[in-house]
């Protein structure tokens, strides 16, 4: 399977030679990465991961994505106690945010009961192709398990070719639609 990447000028993605891995960078989060949950106390390195994301690919974000000073509103309200539902996962390395992923449980008293849906993950440019997506989707998956749930939901855009690769690895089956879902093992439940 290729290696894709988006090209800013084509606006598509574009199969590409895969950047070879840095030995330092792999030594470096195989000793350092944590991935734990976010609280109200990492609005600043979430800001400073948001800010990174933006400056290393500024083409693309929405002009709207691009507002700093919103975002740094948006964070300001962000107030996870009174979201018990999600759960926002982050990869940190020595203390810095390079990959953030959001979860959110819900009880379908229509479907099967509890359900978790990805709402977003992103993993810093520089950082992907190490496994970083990978620890955070494994997170999200034990963590849905804790709460119940069968399967993992999210939605790909059909043209996010390196998306759509990543969730085919993990074993996500994908609709037409872009509906990506993981069945889970309830038996597996325990650990981060
Ligand atoms: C999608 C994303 C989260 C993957 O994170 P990552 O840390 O680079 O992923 P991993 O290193 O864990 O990759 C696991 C596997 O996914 C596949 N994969 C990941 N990136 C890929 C790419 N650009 N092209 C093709 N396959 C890819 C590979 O099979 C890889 O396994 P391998 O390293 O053994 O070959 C990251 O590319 C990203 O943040 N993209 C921008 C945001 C985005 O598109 N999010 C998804 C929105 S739906």
């Amino acid at each position: 399977m290729g290696w894709y990447v988006w090209d800013g000028k084509e606006e598509r993605f574009v199969t590409a030679e895969r950047p070879p891995r840095d030995p330092q960078l792999t030594k470096a989060l195989e000793e350092g990465l944590a991935i734990r949950l976010a609280d109200a106390g990492d609005r600043g390195k979430i800001f400073e991961f948001r800010k990174e994301a933006i400056e290393t690919e500024p083409d693309i974000w929405h002009p709207e994505e691009m507002d700093l000073d919103g975002f740094r509103r948006i964070l300001e309200g962000w107030d996870p106690a009174a979201y018990p539902n999600d759960f926002v996962l982050v990869a940190d390395l020595d203390g810095k945010i390079i990959g953030v992923l959001q979860l959110n449980v819900s009880y379908r008293i229509l479907e099967n009961g509890p359900s978790a849906w990805v709402e977003d993950i992103f993993v810093l440019k520089r950082f992907r192709g190490y496994g970083v997506g990978s620890r955070l989707m494994e997170s999200a998956k034990r963590l849905a398990v804790e709460k119940g749930c069968r399967s993992l939901n999210l939605l790909v855009d059909p043209n996010n070719l390196a998306g759509r690769s990543f969730y085919r690895h993990l074993g996500f089956e994908i609709t037409d639609t872009g509906w990506a879902i993981l069945k889970l093992d309830p038996a597996k439940a325990g650990g981060r």
